[in-house]
Formats: structure tokens, sequence, C-alpha cells
């Protein structure tokens, strides 16, 4: 299945600009229309957010980042757009009116994927010419790193176009969860107003403050529903005996007063000055830029305890680096057609601000970083990629001599070249020269690998395909001198 190629986003407001930040950090280039005058300054900010959040995210080589367009007109965005993301006010009316531009502009067969919270995509596509592909792909913020989409389909929506739905937003490293039935609000909004609901009867009625009801959330549940859901939780809250004994014990409860809370408190000033002043008490010493970088990068710290520890989201994580890894191999080139008449480019990237220490400068585990991830673009170049892991092989490093012979700073361009030492047999020896962007040389890694058979643990010889992809490179870089600092031993006189 073909992925889109050319995004336009309409709208570009908290939702928008989320959208915005993941697809050009997954290398699209975007074209936007937002109606407010001063939409390029107020995304600008989140935009930078993303970006910050994204260099701690993932180690792997990611795409170039795509580029964003700013256009004066629905029409001159979505003109020859392959998807359309909607991000505008909770208007029906609004919604329709964007609906009727974008068919008007936009090619037939162009989905369009509106991050409504709740409204029903059939009310959604009542007036269209191409219900079809109207599909709700409702996200939650920060889009750029929450990965669940609640992708909805209406009446007039087809089968195909929540397929293209689903490949697509999995391509950007989400997690797109369809709902089959539509429904006001869907599921998640379902569930989260009903907490919203619950809180404000809370702080009306004086029994918490927000900051209160925010701590028992955050040190409590919360924690729990990073990595658990609603069953999976109150399943091990039953102990041995599971969920029927949860049940059992909690189910008399659903008569109790517990759960009669159905109505929602009165809207008015009063509500409004209770629970915008107390949040002002408790959050107001921070910028909300500030707090969404600091949410950020919680989130991020979760993600990647998650990924260790193989669940939940931390596995849609792991699979987006496995694409990202693949990909950056991929976009060095069919191996046959790279110029070995020199090292090759492994790797190419800024250093990420999490990177450095007390001093500013990249700390000395990153400069094994560098290296490692040049080691891992060279074994995808020669095909031992995923698909090969998977199969039973596998380099381990079993030696390696790094020399630090510079500094570099948050953001600074960085590459590594390549250079294959030796590359029969078992073993593979692989000199990487780290450079700075201006060509300065900043380390050298020399690393010896041996191929191994993941079941037995022990060496064995690479598939042929390898053996035959290492014995051109070879072939190539045995003409090359031998880099400087090559076989050096520690401490040797310079
Ligand atoms: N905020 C959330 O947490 C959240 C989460 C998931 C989904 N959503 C949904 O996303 C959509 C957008 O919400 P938001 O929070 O980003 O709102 P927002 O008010 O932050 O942004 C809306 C943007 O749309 C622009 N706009 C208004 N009318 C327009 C038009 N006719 N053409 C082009 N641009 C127009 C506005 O200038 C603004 O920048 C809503 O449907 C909302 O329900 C919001």
């Amino acid at each position: 299945m073909n992925l889109p190629a050319r995004v336009a986003c309409i709208g570009g407001g908290v939702i928008g600009a989320g959208w915005v930040a993941r697809l050009i950090e997954n290398g699209l280039d975007v074209r936007i229309f937002d109606s407010a005058p001063d939409a390029r300054q107020s995304m600008q900010p989140v935009l930078e957010n993303a970006d910050r959040a994204y260099a701690r995210l993932t180690m792997a080589q990611r795409p170039v980042k795509g580029q964003l367009q700013f256009c004066s007109s629905i029409a001159d965005a979505v003109n020859g757009a392959d998807w359309v993301i909607e991000s505008v006010p909770e208007r029906l009316d609004v919604k329709r009116s964007v609906y009727e531009a974008v068919e008007a502009h936009a090619p037939q067969d162009c989905i369009i994927a509106s991050s409504t919270s709740g409204i029903m995509p059939t009310d959604l596509q009542q007036d269209m010419q191409h219900p079809e592909r109207l599909i709700v792909a409702h996200p939650f913020n920060p889009v750029y790193l929450l990965p669940v989409v609640e992708v909805v389909g209406g009446k007039g929506t087809a089968a195909e176009s929540i397929e293209r739905a689903q490949a697509f937003y999995a391509s950007l490293g989400m997690k797109p969860i369809q709902v089959k039935r539509e429904i006001e609000a869907f599921v998640a909004d379902r569930l989260l107003e009903a907490i919203w609901r619950e809180s404000l009867w809370l702080i009306k009625d004086g029994i918490c403050t927000t900051q209160e009801l925010d701590d028992i959330v955050r040190f409590g549940f919360g924690l729990r529903y990073a990595q658990m859901g609603v069953f999976e939780t109150y399943r091990i809250a039953g102990g041995e005996a599971g969920m029927r004994h949860f049940l059992a014990q909690f189910g008399p409860c659903l008569t109790w007063p517990w759960t009669k809370l159905m109505d929602v408190p009165e809207y008015n000033d009063e509500l409004v000055d209770l629970i915008a002043g107390q949040s002002d008490a408790q959050s107001g010493h921070l910028d909300i830029r500030e707090l969404e970088r600091i949410r950020d990068d919680n989130l991020v710290a979760i993600m990647q305890a998650l990924k260790a520890n193989e669940w939940g989201a931390g596995l849609v994580l792991a699979d987006y680096e496995k694409a990202l890894f693949d990909a950056g191999a991929r976009n060095t080139g069919a191996v046959d057609a790279l110029d070995f008449s020199q090292p090759v480019q492994t790797t190419q990237r800024r250093i990420p601000p999490d990177w450095t220490d007390y001093n500013n400068h990249m700390n000395e585990a990153r400069y094994l970083q560098c290296f490692g991830d040049a080691t891992d673009a060279f074994l995808r170049m020669i095909g031992c990629d995923a698909e090969y892991i998977a199969s039973g092989g596998s380099y381990f490093t079993a030696e390696t001599h790094i020399r630090h012979l510079d500094e570099v700073g948050v953001n600074e361009p960085v590459n590594t070249q390549t250079q294959l030492i030796a590359g029969a047999g078992k073993k593979l020896h692989v000199f990487h020269s780290l450079y700075h962007g201006d060509g300065r040389l900043l380390a050298t890694g020399e690393h010896l690998l041996i191929h191994v058979s993941l079941q037995t643990r022990a060496a064995c010889e690479p598939s042929d395909a390898i053996v035959q992809k290492l014995a051109m490179i070879t072939d190539h870089h045995a003409r090359l001198p031998v880099p400087e600092g090559a076989g050096r031993f520690v401490g040797q006189p310079r």
C-alpha cells in the first residue's frame, strides 16, 4: 500500500501543530493553512519542543526533517495532496465548511482525516461529495509523542480508507486503534470525560484541591495506567482469582453512591474562578512551554523504560526504531551502488541535548554510542538487518578502542565514515572516523566483531550474501591507506 507523500494540514493550533511536528519529524513535507494571522509564530515553539523531544526519543538515525510550507488558503494547501488532516475547532459547521473547500480542490482519492475529539464521522461526512474518504483519526496531546490514535469510520466511510489510515499512522510510529462502532466521544474521551466530571465535583464540593487531586493521580493510579490499562490492572487487583474475584468484590459497589454522580456541576463564573484559581496557584509559576518540556521529558523516559521492559508503548517505540534503522540503511543506498573507493558514510546526526556533560560537551559514553550506531549502520549495509537477525545470525562486538581527539557541543552536526579493515570468515574488523560537520576529526573507533549464531551463541560463518558483500567491500577498502591510528594500543605515544 502506498503511503501518503503529500500531506496538508488545516488548522495549526494545539493539535494541528502536534500533527505537523510528527509529520515533519518523520520526513514528510507538509503544507498548512490556518486562518489565524499569527499561526506561524504560535506554532514555532511547539515545533521546537517536538524537535527537542525527538532528539531524546531515539538514537536511531531519523529521516531528514520534512519542509513546512504555510499557505494562504485551503485551496492552496490541499492542491495535489493525498492526505488532509483537519484540526480546526470542535464545531460541526466549521468542520463541514472546511471539507467543502477541501473537496473542491483536493484530488478525489485524497483521504480527509478529522482530529475531532468526539463528533461522529457520519455527522461530519453528511454533506460531502465523497464521504467514503472521510475518517476520524483522533490523536492525543502531545500528538508528536503519544502513539495512540483512534481511527473511526462513519456510515459512508470506505473500508479501504480505514486500512490506509492504519498503515499511514503506523508508519509514523503510532498505534492506530480502530473504534469499530462510532459513538460520540469515541472510547478515550468517554473515559476522560468521566474522570474530568468527577474531578470538577470533587473540587467544587471542597473535598480536595486541584493540587491534591493531581497528586492522587500522579503518585498513584496514574503511574499504573502508563503501563497497564483498566482491566489488566484490576485483574491483578483480584489476586490469584483474577478478574472474577475482583468483580465479586467490587460488583456490589455499582449500586452504591460512588457511581451515581452522573450529573455535571453547573458551568458558571464561580466554577471557573475556583478551578482556574487553584490551577494557577498549583502550576502558575511555570509557563506552558516549560510545562510541555517537563511533560515531554517524562513521557520519553517512560516510553524508554517500557521499551527496556518490552511492554506496551515501549513495543511501539521499539518497532518504530527498527523501521528507522532499516530506513537509515536503505537511505545510504543499495550497497552495490555505493562508492567504496573511499570509507563509506555510516551516520550523520546532530548532538542531542542530553548527550552532554556539565561542560556542555558530548560525554564519553556517547562517543561509544556514535560508534555503536555506525557499526549498526554498516551491518545493515552488508545485510545484517532486523530480518537477518530474526533468522538467527548476528555480530557481537568483541573489542573496542576509542580515541577521543576533540570536543563537540550540543546540536553540532557530526558524521561517521567507516573503513573495513578485514571482513573474511567469522571476524569483522572496522575502523570508524567521527567528524565534525566542517570535516575536522573528532574521534576514531576501532572494533572487532564476531559473527554468531543466536541459537547456540557460538561463533559461526555469516550467510553467503553477507560473505559476498564483505568480499566486495574488502576488495575496495584494501586499496585505501590504513587509517591513521588503526591498531594502536592504549597509551601508545602519539
Ligand atoms: N486539545 C486537545 O487536547 C485535543 C485532543 C484531541 C483532539 N482535539 C481536537 O482537535 C481539533 C482542534 O483542537 P485544538 O485543541 O488544536 O484547537 P485550537 O483552538 O488550539 O486550534 C484550532 C486552530 O484552527 C484554526 N482555525 C479555525 N478555523 C479555521 C478554519 N476555518 N480554517 C483553518 N484554520 C482554522 C485556528 O486559528 C486554530 O489555530 C478539535 O476538533 C479538537 O476537538 C483536541
